[in-house]
């Protein structure tokens, strides 16, 4: 299905924020918001999956010094009008190993990227991500999860799927929850030392470590 969606948010990254800020009931804007506030100026900032560049001219107005990667020139484009001092990479998030040094990076952020990855690939850009971060770096990453609790797995299912169909008939864009991710974090070697729930646990932001 993700490969869908890109096809579909290639074709109308203009109306991606509306599509997601409606989905998320705006939980998005907050995770990126709270995402930015552990960047300070002269970091060196990685956004995986940057998307429409929306967190990346947050953590740059904090003075951060950002490159965004995606694989979709459509959302690159507007991100270079949302955010012009930022650099851009126009690659898959598998092809991190050719393109990007060892330890290069403070600070790796990452929203609504890794929930259009496969599990084999979250994995490798997981691996890929403690090879780039440098030792006292950090990692945040914001994402759509399946959750665990009873009652906030039916809401989950009355609420979301639900808002996912009427998002896609508006804006043909959505999102895919990720089953167990933070056992694929800890599976690629690296700590969690935060982890905050967003909207009943349907959204989570993970602070991680080397
Ligand atoms: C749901 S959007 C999230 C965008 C942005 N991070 C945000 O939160 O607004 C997912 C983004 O990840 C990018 N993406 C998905 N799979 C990718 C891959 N394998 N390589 C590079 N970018 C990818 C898509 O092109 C899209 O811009």
């Amino acid at each position: 299905m993700s490969f869908v969606y890109m096809k579909i948010l290639e074709s109308r990254p203009e109306r991606y924020d509306i599509g997601m800020g409606l989905l998320t009931l705006g939980t998005l804007t907050k995770i990126k918001q709270q995402i930015a506030e552990h960047t300070h100026p002269g970091d060196q900032v990685l956004d995986l999956g940057c998307g429409t560049g929306t967190l990346a001219q947050m953590c740059i107005e904090r003075g951060a010094l950002v490159t965004g990667v995606d694989a979709n020139s459509g959302m690159l484009a507007v991100a270079k009008r949302n955010s012009p001092s930022a650099n851009y990479l126009n690659i898959s998030l598998s092809n991190l190993d050719e393109h990007l040094g060892d330890e290069s990076f403070d600070i790796i952020l990452s929203t609504l990227a890794f929930s259009e990855l496969t599990r084999a690939e979250r994995i490798h850009v997981l691996k890929q991500i403690k090879r780039i971060l440098k030792n006292e770096g950090k990692v945040l990453i914001g994402d759509e999860i399946i959750p665990e609790n009873f009652f906030a797995k039916c809401f989950y299912y009355a609420f979301r799927l639900p808002m996912r169909l009427l998002t896609w008939v508006m804006t043909q864009t959505t999102t895919n929850a990720i089953p167990s991710f933070e056992d694929e974090v800890r599976e690629a070697g690296m700590q969690i030392v935060n982890r905050k729930p967003f909207m009943l646990g349907m959204f989570i932001l993970l602070e991680i470590k080397k």
